[in-house]
């Protein structure tokens, strides 16, 4: 019989944004049990745990913090709470030894610092540490788009997202994913070298940002943007484009996701639960190369995203 792994979730519910409850659901998908959960308060944990277990048709145990989650036995560690809160869970998670898909941003600002060491402590115990980052596996609709456009040429890549809430965060909570885009049509070994990064309001000052970066990486010279407008309400406005090439995302009941170019428009698979199945591929291969080869992405990314976040003054 196939095992499946027992996984932990810190922040499985959702009060904002939250992803908890859809990656419960791709944990349980690709052979993945959530057995345990930890939040903020136990009784509202108590609740998420009683309805998951009515979902998924298994016990699912509701913990009073995140340290009892880690010391339960679990074999893997997904952290989708707050931000504020990643760094934390990091350490706990890198003490037990325990493998970890972690949400975009990895920590907050605040913890740059001990993000090194986080990752530099997974390094040297060479356990897999991911990211929650899902928009590199929307690239082939933009290839089936573009077929004539090559990764290994891109010169500009382009995002519009639209983040819930208003004010500073937006740029906090969005970098990940361009930078992700930017690594998935790099070579898995490369480090780009940041160039520059400006930051500019847009005509309203809390709710539209723009961040251009330039930097150097595979032997040509890149320029990244992220143009954001803060929108409160679902199906949020995002596009991607390529050296000009754009596509934009539609969303249709169920969470269908389409992508679409002038005329033409593509079926997607939901990113999210695919960036898990990577994740669940990684775990339970158990390979060093996979592990080392996610290690690498995360490090490359954090490192890029505290000098861009450096630059444009937000410490
Ligand atoms: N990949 C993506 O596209 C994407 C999209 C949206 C969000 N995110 C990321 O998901 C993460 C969470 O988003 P959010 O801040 O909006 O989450 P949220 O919905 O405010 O909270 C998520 C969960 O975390 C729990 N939580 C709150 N405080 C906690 C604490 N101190 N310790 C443990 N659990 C706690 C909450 O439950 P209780 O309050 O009951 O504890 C809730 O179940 C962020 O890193 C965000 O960037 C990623």
């Amino acid at each position: 019989m196939t095992r499946r792994w027992s996984i932990g979730i810190v922040g499985a519910g959702r009060s904002r944004n939250g992803l908890g409850p859809f990656l419960s659901r791709a944990c349980e998908l690709h052979g993945l049990s959530v057995t345990g959960i930890a939040g903020s308060n136990l009784a509202r944990t108590a609740m998420v745990a009683a309805s998951m277990a009515t979902e998924f048709g298994h016990a699912v145990v509701a913990h009073a913090d995140t340290a009892a989650l880690v010391g339960s036995g679990i074999d893997a560690l997904v952290i989708a709470s707050p931000v504020e809160q990643h760094a934390s869970a990091l350490r706990l998670a890198l003490h037990a030894r325990l493998p970890v898909l972690c949400e975009k941003p990895l920590v907050a600002p605040g913890d740059f610092l001990a993000s090194q060491e986080i990752i530099e402590g997974f390094a040297q115990c060479k356990i897999l540490l991911f990211e929650n980052c899902q928009w590199p596996f929307v690239l082939p609709a933009f290839f089936a788009l573009y077929p004539n456009v090559r990764p290994a040429l891109v010169q500009r890549i382009a995002m519009r997202l639209s983040p819930g809430e208003p004010g500073p965060a937006m740029v906090q909570d969005s970098l990940s994913h361009l930078l992700s885009v930017l690594q998935a049509v790099l070579p898995d070994t490369c480090e780009p070298h940041l160039i520059s990064a400006v930051l500019l309001d847009g005509a309203d000052v809390e709710a539209e940002r723009f961040l251009r970066v330039e930097l150097a990486a595979a032997g040509r010279q890149l320029v990244l943007e992220l143009h954001l407008r803060c929108c409160a309400t679902q199906p949020r406005p995002a596009w991607l484009s390529l050296d000009g090439d754009r596509m934009d995302r539609q969303i249709g009941p169920g969470y269908a996701i389409t992508f679409t170019a002038g005329e033409r428009s593509i079926p997607c698979e939901d990113p999210l639960p695919l960036c898990v199945a990577a994740f669940a591929r990684a775990l339970k291969s158990d390979t060093l190369e996979l592990r080392e080869t996610a290690l690498h992405a995360v490090r490359v990314r954090s490192h890029l995203y505290r000098a861009i976040m450096d630059l444009v003054g937000f410490h």
